[in-house]
């Protein structure tokens, strides 16, 4: 088992989550979506009345909430919420959660402790800037917002097939600015990432860039 520790951040539908699961099997390391984080807090605060205005009720709640990892499945003191994770109102609310320092602060070292140890890939927003700083390799993934709207849209007829591909262009468009725009902790890559423009490229294509970029010491 690798113990390296790879950082990979990105917008919404740049294929993070996606690549970061494909290397994190092909090199034998452990997988972190941290977004499935945020979207627990903003769905059980949803669940337990927690207003997106009580910045202490939910890092609360951020701190008390015990979170598994399970590969893909996510729970939640114990109930697998991994399908209710992926609500539009959850995917929402959750940018707005992250918005708040305090919640940040709560989850970023519950990030730290997963990584202490390495062998691990984390993906999110600010992995590479603020939860593993002394990453050895840190990836930036980026693709123009058309493509990955494109891609958005694909996943979600499959589940909504009346969705149009208009309202995803939108949907990302909002979620793209509240990410960039927030004071704690923008989206933005580390000086030190390498950027990869996915737009042009595979899943596979990618996969194998972030592996063949893996310092061979780690
Ligand atoms: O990656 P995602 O769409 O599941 O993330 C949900 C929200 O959480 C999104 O608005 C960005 C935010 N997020 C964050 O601020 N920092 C992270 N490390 C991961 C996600």
């Amino acid at each position: 088992m690798k113990k390296t520790i790879i950082a990979i951040d990105g917008p919404v539908a740049s294929g993070k989550s996606s690549v970061g699961e494909k290397v994190a099997a092909r090199v034998g390391c452990k997988f972190l979506d941290t977004g499935l984080m945020y979207r627990a807090v903003a769905w059980l605060s949803g669940e337990l009345g927690v207003e997106t205005s009580d910045a202490r009720g939910l890092k609360d709640l951020a701190a008390d909430m015990e979170i598994t990892i399970r590969g893909a499945r996510i729970l939640v003191d114990g109930e697998d919420v991994s399908t209710l994770l992926r609500r539009k109102t959850v995917e929402a609310r959750s940018s707005l959660v992250a918005t708040i320092p305090d919640v940040r602060k709560t989850l970023v070292a519950k990030q730290q402790a997963m990584a202490a140890g390495g062998g691990i890939v984390m993906v999110g927003r600010d992995i590479g800037t603020v939860v593993l700083p002394n990453a050895p390799l840190k990836i930036y993934l980026d693709a123009p917002i058309s493509e990955r709207a494109r891609r958005r849209h694909q996943e979600l007829v499959e589940r909504t097939p009346n969705v149009l591909e208009q309202d995803v262009f939108r949907d990302l468009e909002e979620r793209d600015k509240t990410d960039s725009e927030r004071k704690a902790s923008p989206l933005q890559p580390a000086d030190d990432a390498i950027v990869i423009d996915t737009g042009e490229l595979s899943l596979d294509n990618v996969v194998d860039i972030v592996v063949d970029l893996i310092p061979d010491e780690s």
